[in-house]
């Protein structure tokens, strides 16, 4: 079959593609013929080995794992013993965490894992970047208390995690305040159709300004938003997450140090530990099935632009998700 490959890690330019066997699915796995799949930051990360952590999962000092991606939608074509929970035929989306293989024609998942049916009336490259910024922006929201007619903040709004966040919030009630540095072109509304009750551009000079405080939360889907410049924003007793590490990993250490600032009544850092399974990622499949989530799709690229979308990626400046079309998709998927 054919495959997006890095021998190396490095930039775009160390994708090749190829020719590798087909996989064979395991007890308690699937084999899916990929019709989309994405570009996201967990694919940047390990396709570049960095930061270093990633060498850890993708194999050090070269990649263990040669093929990239981790984010599909496509249709089961193959059972390993022991799955009951899919048929061959059915329409699945989902996410591959440390295990990559979905720049592919065809990837094997696990069914405990995050995988789902695609909604009835959804397009496979509408569902295709269902779940990765989805699975991160709930982990997030998991580790914090926050409920109905709470208010959050949200820094980083339009990127993969931050659009997710926006809408996973605004579907449990809590009232978002969503930060950008600036509106997309040509979609001003974007934030506001996605939940937000209040929208602040950094880009105005009345957005740094406005973000209003006594936050019960503040999400940083950047990791550029210190807890040092969130605290401000919080309510005694609120709480800040990240879903990044912070510079020099300060989120992980703050976190520490978070039931003792729980206990006093303080303002604290929670660090979010991403447990995807198949529970979770049919819950997003029913958000999504009733509207309650919708992926946000920047930019669409078909497979043999898979560099192309990898530079667009790792300027950061994406707003939602990257999606590209294999080619069989068309011919063989319907
Ligand atoms: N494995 C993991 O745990 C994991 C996985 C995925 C992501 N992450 C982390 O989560 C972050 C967000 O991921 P994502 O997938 O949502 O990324 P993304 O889609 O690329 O979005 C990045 C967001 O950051 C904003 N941004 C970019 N550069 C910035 C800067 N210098 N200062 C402030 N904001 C900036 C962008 O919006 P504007 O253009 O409006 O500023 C955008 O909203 C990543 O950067 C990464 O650190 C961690």
């Amino acid at each position: 079959m054919r495959a997006a490959l890095r021998v190396r890690y490095g930039g775009p330019e160390a994708i090749s593609f190829g020719n590798v066997p087909e996989p064979v699915p395991s007890r308690g796995e699937i084999l899916v013929r990929v019709a989309a799949t994405t570009v996201n930051r967990t694919d940047c990360a390990y396709r570049s080995g960095r930061p270093w952590i990633n060498r850890v999962v993708c194999g050090w000092p070269r990649p263990r794992v040669q093929v990239l991606g981790s984010e599909y939608a496509g249709v089961v074509v193959g059972l390993g013993e022991g799955v009951e929970a899919f048929a061959v035929g059915d329409r699945v989306f989902g996410f591959v965490d440390g295990r990559p293989g979905a720049h592919a024609e065809l990837v094997t998942v696990p069914v405990n894992g995050l995988v789902a049916p695609v909604p009835g009336n959804w397009e496979l490259a509408d569902a295709a970047p269902g779940m990765e910024g989805a699975h991160y922006a709930h982990a997030c929201l998991r580790v914090t208390n926050i409920g109905p007619g709470d208010r959050a903040l949200v820094h980083g709004a339009t990127g993969a995690i931050g659009t997710a966040l926006v809408q996973l919030l605004h579907a449990e009630g809590v009232q978002v305040t969503a930060v950008c540095d600036r509106l997309p072109p040509g979609r001003p509304d974007l934030l506001t159709e996605l939940g937000a009750a209040h929208v602040v551009q950094l880009r105005d000079a009345a957005g740094r300004t406005s973000f209003g405080s006594g936050f019960d939360a503040v999400f940083d889907a950047t990791g550029h938003f210190s807890f040092a410049a969130a605290r401000p924003l919080l309510r005694p007793g609120g709480s800040y997450s990240s879903s990044d590490l912070g510079r020099g990993g300060q989120n992980i250490l703050l976190a520490t140090a978070g039931p003792m600032a729980r206990a006093l009544g303080r303002r604290q850092v929670l660090f979010p530990l991403p447990q995807g399974n198949a529970a979770l990622a049919r819950h997003l499949g029913q958000l999504m099935d009733r509207g309650a989530y919708r992926p946000v799709v920047d930019r669409t690229f078909d497979f043999d632009e898979l560099r192309e979308a990898y530079t667009y990626v790792d300027a950061g400046r994406k707003v939602g998700n990257v999606v590209v079309t294999m080619p069989a998709a068309g011919r063989n998927l319907g």
